[in-house]
């Protein structure tokens, strides 16, 4: 079996490469660049060997079916994307990048008759609390999205839809939160994997949405989540929700000076903007996904990972 991972140069991919390459897969990274910055942060040098990469652009259909077809690929994990700063900063790129090349992948997938795609869709395709009377948020509540980015991934989602009832493609869309360990370094929910970093390496930090509170997802979670739905069996439901555990910013914070009390960690006002209480009970029921970590564990193994990459010596758990 043969795996193609788009975007696998960042953050979610470089964890998923980890994992599938532990199951003994074989992957094709599709990325713009082989840039490995990230993937660095997470993978052995060994690991680095073990994964063949091609660079391209997943508005670049043909290219992709050549790739396809060349590396006899079965399944798609597609994580490229822009994410909410870049989208709302280049809206006409945003439909091409995230929308495009989503559809791209789906057309792919019709063409040579591929087994899965499983994709990263966005909680950011929902609205805010009172848009659902600040009520948990159904996995099939009407979208609301506040972002360029969350139209772009709920005109996906309705994509997907289509290539299920007309053609078959079995697809799985996964709507991450906000998702934070090693390697996030972009995005809008990026502040958490921020915060931890400047704990763990003594260095201030001012956080944004100091009176929100956020799901806490930690990316071996995301990972996890991502390497079931590419096996399980077919489901009835083309996306779903995938949560981590609702905990105040402050919370995080406070966890984060018990554990390292020198931590420079100033909040400021202000929240998300966006509802952050999913049902996630349909992934567990269908594709047999829950998560592991607490906030208290992704935080501390966080911390802990950002100081063994700068040789410092390991916090003990508190
Ligand atoms: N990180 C989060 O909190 C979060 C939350 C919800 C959804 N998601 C979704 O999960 C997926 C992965 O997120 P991430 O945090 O790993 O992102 P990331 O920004 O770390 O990685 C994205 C990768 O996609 C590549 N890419 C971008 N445009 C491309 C193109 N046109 N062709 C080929 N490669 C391209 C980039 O080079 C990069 O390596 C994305 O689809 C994102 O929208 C992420």
């Amino acid at each position: 079996m043969a795996y193609l991972i788009t975007g696998g140069m960042g953050c979610i991919g470089s964890y998923v490469i980890r994992d599938l390459l532990n199951a003994g897969e074989k992957i094709i990274v599709y990325d713009f660049m082989q840039d490995l910055t990230i993937p660095r942060m997470v993978l052995t040098e060994e690991q680095l060997e073990q994964f063949t990469f091609v660079q391209g652009d997943i508005t670049d259909l043909p290219h992709v079916l050549r790739t396809i077809q060349e590396h006899e690929v079965d399944r798609i994990i597609h994580l490229a994307s822009w994410q909410v700063p870049a989208c709302d900063a280049n809206p006409p790129q945003a439909l091409k990048i995230v929308c495009e090349g989503t559809i791209n992948m789906f057309e792919a997938a019709r063409i040579f008759g591929l087994k899965r795609v499983v994709w990263a869709s966005s909680v950011a395709v929902f609205g805010s609390p009172e848009d659902y009377n600040y009520q948990q948020i159904e996995n099939d509540a009407p979208h609301y999205p506040k972002f360029i980015y969350g139209a772009c991934k709920s005109m996906n989602e309705r994509y997907a839809s289509h290539y299920f009832d007309e053609y078959g493609v079995d697809t799985i869309g996964l709507r991450f939160t906000a998702v934070y360990g090693v390697g996030r370094t972009r995005g809008m929910s990026s502040f958490s994997t921020q915060m931890i970093e400047a704990a763990a390496l003594g260095k201030p930090y001012v956080s944004p949405f100091g009176d929100d509170a956020v799901d806490w997802q930690y990316v071996e979670d995301v990972s996890k989540s991502i390497v079931i739905s590419c096996t399980c069996p077919a489901t009835q439901t083309r996306v779903f929700n995938v949560k981590g555990g609702i905990r105040t910013v402050k919370e995080g914070v406070a966890y984060l000076k018990k554990l390292v009390p020198s931590a420079q960690i100033t909040l400021e006002p202000g929240v998300f903007g966006i509802s952050w209480d999913y049902d996630a009970e349909p992934i567990a029921e269908q594709v047999g996904f829950t998560p592991e970590y607490t906030m208290e564990q992704g935080i501390f193994k966080t911390l802990n990972r950002f100081r063994e990459l700068a040789g410092l010596d390991p916090i003990q758990e508190k």
